[in-house]
């Protein structure tokens, strides 16, 4: 990958995953050997999303994680946003294959994770898969993340991660460098989109780098949770609730709260 800038590393993203939406979801089935559902459901449990609650998957593509979420979980409000549309539509596309079965439709929006187009403190849980290993500004990501959540909101995150050290590490270079490649060429004839993959995963951070960075952002209670030989890892924190001030003479006088302005899940830019 040759890029210097955010914009072109950003343009360079939306390129890639252009090109390999129409295969996407059948590159990870195999990749994984089917293992990403169980991931994806975690993710979901971690959020610890209630009936009713508003939901952000962000970096959504083909919706997998959001559609796992409103089976999982009744009456969501599910805002499922990416920044590369193609992806979008592929997931818009098994919407209306598989039927709402009485639930809600997801609200399918054009969003940049590095500038999200929500007002704050709106989102019960904000959840992503891989799309941290793909972005240029992880802390400005993260940061716009922990802005749209409620207090009190869950942050979820299932990304790859470099391979622990050990005996099995060779085997999973092996299997990062030449099979992932090999069956990419062969499933999507995009044999260097599956070549970025496992250079993103090496270079990415480590678990508990990645850790440091959520606690950075300013979440609390972070944990993770490492799966496939240890290169997966569903990271989790909790928006801390502001700490009360004393009440003020002003405030007790004026006392009111104004209602966060939340984005509708009518407002599907994606039609
Ligand atoms: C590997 S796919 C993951 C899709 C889905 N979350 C999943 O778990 O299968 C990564 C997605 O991240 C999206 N993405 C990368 N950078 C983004 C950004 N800055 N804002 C929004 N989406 C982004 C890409 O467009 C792509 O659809």
């Amino acid at each position: 990958m040759d890029v210097h800038s955010p914009s072109e590393h950003a343009a360079f993203v939306q390129h890639m995953f252009g090109r390999i939406a129409r295969r996407y979801d059948l590159m990870n089935r195999l990749m994984t050997f089917g293992q990403d559902r169980r991931w994806r459901r975690f993710v979901v449990r971690q959020a610890a999303l209630q009936p009713g609650a508003w939901l952000l998957d962000i970096a959504t593509g083909t919706g997998d994680i959001a559609f796992e979420a409103r089976r999982l979980v009744p009456d969501l409000h599910i805002v499922a946003a990416d920044f590369t549309l193609p992806m979008m539509r592929v997931g818009q596309l098994r919407e209306s294959r598989l039927g709402g079965n009485g639930r809600r439709p997801l609200a399918w929006h054009a969003a940049d994770t590095l500038h999200l187009p929500y007002a704050s403190n709106v989102f019960d849980a904000v959840t992503s898969g891989y799309l941290f290993r793909n972005v240029s500004d992880i802390a400005g990501a993260l940061a716009e993340q922990v802005r749209v959540l409620k207090p009190g909101g869950r942050l979820v995150t299932l990304d790859t991660t470099p391979p622990p050290r050990g005996l099995l590490r060779p085997f999973i270079q092996f299997h990062l460098r030449v099979i992932i490649p090999l069956l990419g060429r062969w499933i999507t004839g995009q044999a260097d989109a599956y070549r970025y993959l496992p250079e993103s995963t090496l270079n990415f951070k480590t678990a508990e780098e990645l850790a440091d960075l959520l606690r950075a952002a300013g979440l609390v209670d972070v944990g993770y949770r490492r799966f496939m030989l240890g290169t997966m890892a569903v990271h989790w924190g909790t928006k801390p609730a502001p700490s009360p001030r004393p009440a003020s003479r002003d405030s007790a006088i004026s006392g009111t709260m104004s209602r966060p302005v939340g984005p509708s899940p009518d407002r599907s830019v994606l039609s």
